[in-house]
């Protein structure tokens, strides 16, 4: 590979982008369905609804809504962009969809591929785009989370069905000199001892194929999810990795303008928080209107802080994305913003 920007060892986010599916389910609605209420559902997760894909919407197009608004924001000419990252665990087509959303971007001259890595999956992505961006291989970089995994609940399981919703958030991300490099550490982890406690797993179905030879069919089972694993693994292990960073980076929490988590459910924001003593005031959260759209969460939610001006260019955001495989992983950075 060809170094195009030798020089450019930091990187910088430039534009944001989100898009919501136009049907949204509220509590209420879902009662029909399962039997749960309003009350249940806000006071143990801080949900009130979420946006559900319709019948002529795709993964795809909300994808590519996200990465134009985030071109948009940039001032990026699709063709300059080198490199374009979908998160998601939930494509269009297994083969990935980020060709796809390339190709709707027109943006002829960009590598584009997906990566898997369930709620921390813009978080990856985010700090794979970083090498990309700081080893000189590319100059700039869409990264985009997005989920549909309301295809892949089982409505009929009230465990469930009540948290995740479908959406799509975008990032440019750009190489800059080293003396402006806004990603100021990050860590990442993963323990697949612990990953039954997350599942979206393959059918185990067997079809006969030829005498003494079967097939497995292809096909997903809905989530499986132990509800209070996940969440104590949540509380336990994103405080510890923030405050890992934190103590990594000699960076303090009262310097913090942001708290940006992977949004999963209220109740475990506010213990991140307070963990850190972070005012609530600083604490990002949209789960009221969106519950947790999996890879889509961080980028949906710094787009609509940004777009209405919480965060400004100069903040500093501690964020952290965790969920299956089980992973997570913490991020500080800076936001830019056009420049
Ligand atoms: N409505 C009404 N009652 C319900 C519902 C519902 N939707 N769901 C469960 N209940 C009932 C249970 O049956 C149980 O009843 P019981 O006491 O009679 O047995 C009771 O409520 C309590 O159930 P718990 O599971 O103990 O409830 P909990 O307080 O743990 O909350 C929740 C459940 C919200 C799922 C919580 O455990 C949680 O948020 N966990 C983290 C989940 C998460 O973040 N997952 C996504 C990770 S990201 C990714 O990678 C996709």
């Amino acid at each position: 590979m060809v170094g195009i920007a030798q020089n450019l060892c930091g990187v910088a986010l430039v534009g944001s982008g989100s898009a919501t599916p136009s049907q949204s389910l509220s509590n209420e609605e879902l009662g029909h369905r399962v039997e749960t209420s309003d009350s249940w559902i806000k006071a143990r997760t801080g949900i009130g609804s979420r946006c559900v894909i319709g019948p002529d919407e795709t993964l795809v197009q909300l994808s590519h809504r996200a990465g134009l608004s985030a071109l948009s924001m940039a001032g990026w000419d699709p063709e300059s962009i080198d490199l374009i990252l979908l998160a998601t665990s939930s494509p269009d087509d297994l083969f990935g969809s980020a060709p796809k959303i390339q190709a709707l971007l027109a943006a002829k001259n960009a590598v584009a591929f997906d990566l898997t890595a369930a709620c921390s999956g813009f978080l990856f992505a985010l700090v794979t785009a970083a090498q990309f961006l700081r080893n000189g291989s590319f100059r700039r970089v869409l990264v985009i989370g997005a989920d549909q995994l309301s295809s892949w609940v089982n409505w009929d399981d009230r465990t469930t069905c009540v948290l995740f919703g479908d959406g799509a958030g975008a990032v440019a991300m750009e190489a800059v000199d080293a003396s402006q490099d806004d990603l100021l550490g990050y860590l990442l982890r993963s323990d697949g001892s612990r990953g039954d406690s997350l599942q979206l797993p393959q059918i185990r179905d067997h079809l006969p194929l030829v005498s003494g030879t079967s097939h497995q069919r292809g096909g997903f089972d809905p989530i499986q999810m132990n509800g209070q694993e996940v969440y104590k693994f949540a509380v336990r292990e994103v405080p510890a990795l923030l405050e890992k960073l934190l103590n990594e980076t000699q960076i303090s929490a009262d310097s913090i303008d942001w708290l940006l988590l992977h949004q999963a459910n209220q109740r475990i924001l506010d213990a991140v928080a307070e963990r850190f003593s972070i005012p609530s005031q600083k604490v990002l959260s949209n789960l009221g209107s969106y519950g947790n759209t999996s890879a889509a969460t961080i980028p949906l939610m710094l787009d609509q802080a940004v777009k209405d001006g919480r965060v400004s260019s100069g903040d500093l955001i501690a964020t952290s994305g965790f969920g299956a495989g089980l992973s997570w992983g913490a991020a500080l950075i800076r936001w830019k913003g056009p420049t």
